[in-house]
């Protein structure tokens, strides 16, 4: 069973009555902002300190500390050795710092814009976008630019994607300033050509798609899609935050792609969850080079240089250069695994259709192909509702699924196990799903029971937004 991390109320009482400072030395003038207040720091032992943050890093769940299969978001264990490299301080530059101190940086950068080109099938690559998301608005500012330039912007107003895409696709594209035209998938969980067809018009800028999708199933239509989309003078988007279920086997650049973006804190080695940091480099094919967010690492003799001279970029995305200790750590992942990436893509397929097939003794497992890296399950059959089942578990020390999510199955749960797992950890996350289905519902309806924080009621959560704090009544505000 899990084990209930608990507060030490000593503890907290020691730190929050012990001792009264004051800042006696605050001048006059300094703005309102900083007050001559009676300051509370705690008076108390280093070995209470660290039990006390000991127990507090033990009251969330990690990576670290067992198989967490969010689908779609993929949060695999990340080897330590990443983190180690990413912490060594001589890679810790002022982002200041002149070209000629931090060659080494650069270079670090330049290759990984030249890994990451092979990896993807494509041209080149910039690594500035800051999250898949931001790779996306990047991808889309990009096929806008190049629009532009052909003076055919006013009529190219519209992005297709799938009804099964991730919710940022149409939120980027709008973003983007496009028209967001959803096509429905057909009866095998991939793009209906049909509609495909009927959707594409002079005024189609791109198709945006990921692939193997949201179900985790890869759509051989392909080259067929290429095809419809390039006949019509269009572009092709790549969504690569599902990369690592083709990493090493092909490349969206076969499949026909124009720009990819990469997910490189899901794919290779940052965990993807609390918000950040992440890197979403943006790849393109030759002729879309000139639109590139700058600056490109580029090498002249023998030098390693922030290149800003892009013809028709859209521009600087992030500041200096990008998030660098989620592309050391990438990096360092690359080269270790050199040309076994494959390995990893294997493994990820071969667990996630594992889980699937016993799980689908069980639930329903909608849309029978052979799944990627990641498989959709519904509880509609078992009379539990997906939130429910998702809630019970987490009792046993395991993190739940993706819930609700790609919104075209319905008690959705999106499972994806990873590379990372091992057999035994997969067969345990298996039992206790099975178990859910023989107990009671009162009891899972209260689930969980074993954790810092149990069941949090849902609506009030939504309805009920406090998010700020009222200094004068010491209370947290409502919205
Ligand atoms: C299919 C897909 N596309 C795009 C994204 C967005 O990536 P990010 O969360 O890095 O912004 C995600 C995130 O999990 C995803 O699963």
């Amino acid at each position: 069973m899990y084990r209930q991390a608990y507060y030490n109320e000593d503890f907290l009482i020691d730190y929050n009555t012990n001792n009264d400072y004051y800042l006696d030395d605050v001048e006059d003038d300094y703005p309102d902002y900083i007050k001559r207040e009676k300051l509370k720091l705690p008076d108390v032992r280093s070995v209470d300190v660290s039990r006390h943050f000991t127990r507090l890093s033990e009251m969330n769940y990690s990576v670290d500390l067992g198989m967490y299969p969010l689908g779609s978001c993929t949060m695999k264990f990340n080897p330590k050795y990443s983190d180690y490299i990413a912490s060594i301080e001589e890679f810790n530059k002022h982002p200041l710092e002149g070209e000629e101190n931090t060659q080494g940086n650069l270079e670090i950068m330049y290759n990984l814009q030249e890994y990451l080109k092979t990896i993807s099938g494509m041209a080149y690559s910039s690594l500035q976008p800051s999250a898949g998301a931001h790779g996306e608005f990047t991808g889309i500012l990009i096929i806008r630019k190049y629009f532009e330039m052909k003076n055919e912007l006013d009529r190219r107003n519209e992005i297709i994607i799938p009804d099964s895409a991730h919710g940022t696709n149409p939120a980027s594209a709008s973003m983007g300033g496009f028209a967001v035209i959803e096509i429905p998938s057909d009866e095998s969980g991939l793009v209906d050509i049909d509609a495909l067809k009927a959707a594409v018009s002079d005024h189609t800028a791109a198709f945006m798609i990921t692939n193997p999708n949201t179900l985790g199933i890869f759509d051989d239509k392909i080259k067929e899609i290429s095809e419809i989309i390039h006949n019509n003078g269009s572009l092709l988007y790549y969504d690569g935050a599902n990369l690592n279920a083709v990493l090493g086997i092909t490349t969206p650049g076969k499949m026909g792609f124009d720009i990819v973006h990469f997910n490189l804190h899901k794919t290779f080695a940052t965990p993807h969850g609390g918000g950040g940091p992440g890197s979403g480099p943006v790849a393109v094919k030759s002729f879309l080079k000139e639109f590139l967010p700058v600056p490109i690492i580029s090498m002249e003799n023998g030098q390693y240089k922030l290149d800003y001279r892009l013809k028709n970029t859209v521009g600087k995305i992030s500041s200096y250069y990008g998030s660098f200790s989620v592309l050391l750590r990438a990096y360092s992942y690359i080269l270790k695994n050199g040309n076994n990436l494959k390995n990893s893509t294997e493994k990820a397929v071969l667990n996630a259709n594992y889980m699937a097939d016993k799980l689908s003794k069980y639930y329903k497992i909608p849309y029978k192909k052979l799944k990627k890296h990641e498989f959709v399950l519904s509880t509609e059959n078992t009379g539990k509702r997906a939130l429910d089942i998702s809630k019970f578990i987490l009792d046993y020390g395991i993190h739940s699924p993706t819930t609700y999510f790609p919104l075209i199955v319905k008690e959705a749960m999106m499972l994806e196990p990873t590379e990372s797992v091992t057999k035994k950890d997969i067969d345990y996350y298996i039992s206790v799903m099975v178990k859910a289905l023989s107990t009671d519902s009162d009891i899972i309806k209260k689930s969980p029971v074993n954790t810092s924080v149990t069941r949090i009621d849902e609506i009030k959560v939504a309805r009920d937004l406090i998010l700020t704090w009222n200094k004068n009544e010491k209370t947290l505000n409502k919205i």
